[in-house]
């Protein structure tokens, strides 16, 4: 692809843009704010001073061994992925009532509309949420009342991928498919898996039955993978698990026929730069191989993973990989456009976001280039 020179696209410009999120976690989505004031309603202390709260890498609770920084971002430090879980582990704790959840989705919402985020896939994984240990499908519910609060009020429609995480066992996965199917459980669209494939090994065949369940009772299918693991955890996701869409997957870039396969089937990969780089994934973003799979004509998708603790924001990913991959506003629109395909959201809500993307797009590329 021949490439502009890199130049920064304005985060206003990007903030225009009607588009989707795809890979985000309702986990990592906590405000500053809302976090604190959790942790003062139930008494809890903090890991450290309430304006470092999200520099997770010095929090010695967690236990991280080392601290690398993302480019652009607040010095959010954070040493590897599992110590990082371990905080969301941490933040979901202070989730005790079906209020205190309604607030958390409501307040998602908000965030996601700020960066002009029209419709949302967000990722929500019960096992973090601990006080809801065995009523899982009433926190999803809590959550939905606020996602469809937060709609009424004009704010970003969310729809839900239930997320398992990889050290569960199949018939806990198998569980929790049924029950998704038998209560169809509004806002739910997904089935979703994520969480430390270093610490589990591969789970494809583990996973494989509840996955085919999801798939038979209409739900969508959507796998980390290509993250903690290598390209085999991007082929388990599409040979065993029936992935429509991959989360990160960027490790597919070192499998030539994983890349061809991806094109073929015109599977998307959900990528979050900033995440990979502060979770170390690639030293920085220069190293990181998303304009290779743009070339390759892979779908990417670009996307915040954990925006709170990642001290970032969508607009602010989209500024930097334009300047960091050399990318232009058109490119950016043609994120936005692959965004909305992509999602889950409904045939309805996907063509309005598309006819509105292409008038803020005319609208931009006449109203002259505030860069
Ligand atoms: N949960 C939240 N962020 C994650 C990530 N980057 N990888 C796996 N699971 C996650
Ligand atoms: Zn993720």
């Amino acid at each position: 692809m021949q490439r502009p020179v890199p130049v920064r696209v304005d985060e206003e410009q990007i903030r225009a843009l009607p588009k989707a999120e795809l890979h985000v976690h309702l986990e990592g989505a906590f405000a500053l704010i809302d976090l604190l004031t959790l942790a003062k309603e139930n008494g809890v202390a903090l890991p450290g001073p309430a304006a470092t709260l999200f520099d997770v890498g010095t929090h010695d609770v967690f236990e991280i061994p080392e601290v690398t920084t993302g480019e652009g971002g607040t010095g959010v430090g954070t040493g590897g992925l599992s110590g990082f879980l371990r905080f969301l582990d941490w933040e979901c704790g202070l989730v005790r009532t079906a209020d205190q959840a309604f607030r958390v989705a409501y307040s998602f919402a908000a965030r996601q509309s700020a960066s002009g985020i029209r419709y949302s896939d967000v990722i929500v994984n019960p096992t973090h949420w601990s006080a809801w240990r065995g009523r899982e499908l009433a926190l999803v519910d809590a959550f939905a009342a606020g996602f469809d609060s937060a709609e009424e009020d004009g704010l970003c429609a969310v729809g839900v991928a239930y997320s398992l995480l990889r050290s569960q066992s199949a018939s806990e996965a198998e569980d929790i498919v049924r029950s998704l199917i038998e209560t169809r459980l509004r806002r739910v669209v997904a089935l979703s898996v994520d969480g430390d494939e270093k610490t589990t090994g591969r789970t494809g065949e583990k996973f494989r039955d509840a996955f085919r369940l999801a798939a038979a009772g209409g739900l969508h299918r959507t796998v980390h993978a290509g993250e903690s693991s290598g390209p085999e955890g991007v082929w388990d996701a599409i040979d065993l698990l029936g992935a429509e869409r991959i989360d990160h997957g960027i490790r597919a870039i070192e499998d030539e026929a994983l890349v061809q396969r991806l094109v073929a089937d015109g599977i998307t990969l959900n990528v979050c730069p900033r995440s990979n780089v502060a979770l170390g994934v690639y030293p920085d973003w220069a190293s990181h191989p998303l304009p290779r799979l743009l070339d390759a004509g892979v779908a990417v998708t670009l996307n915040t993973d954990d925006p709170a603790p990642l001290g970032t924001t969508l607009e602010t990913d989209w500024s930097v990989a334009s300047v960091e991959f050399g990318l232009g506003l058109d490119d950016l629109v043609g994120f936005a456009a692959r965004s909305i395909d992509a999602s889950f959201a409904d045939d309805d809500l996907k063509a309005r976001l598309r006819a509105d993307l292409t008038a803020a797009a005319v609208e931009t590329a006449s109203g002259g280039d505030a860069r």
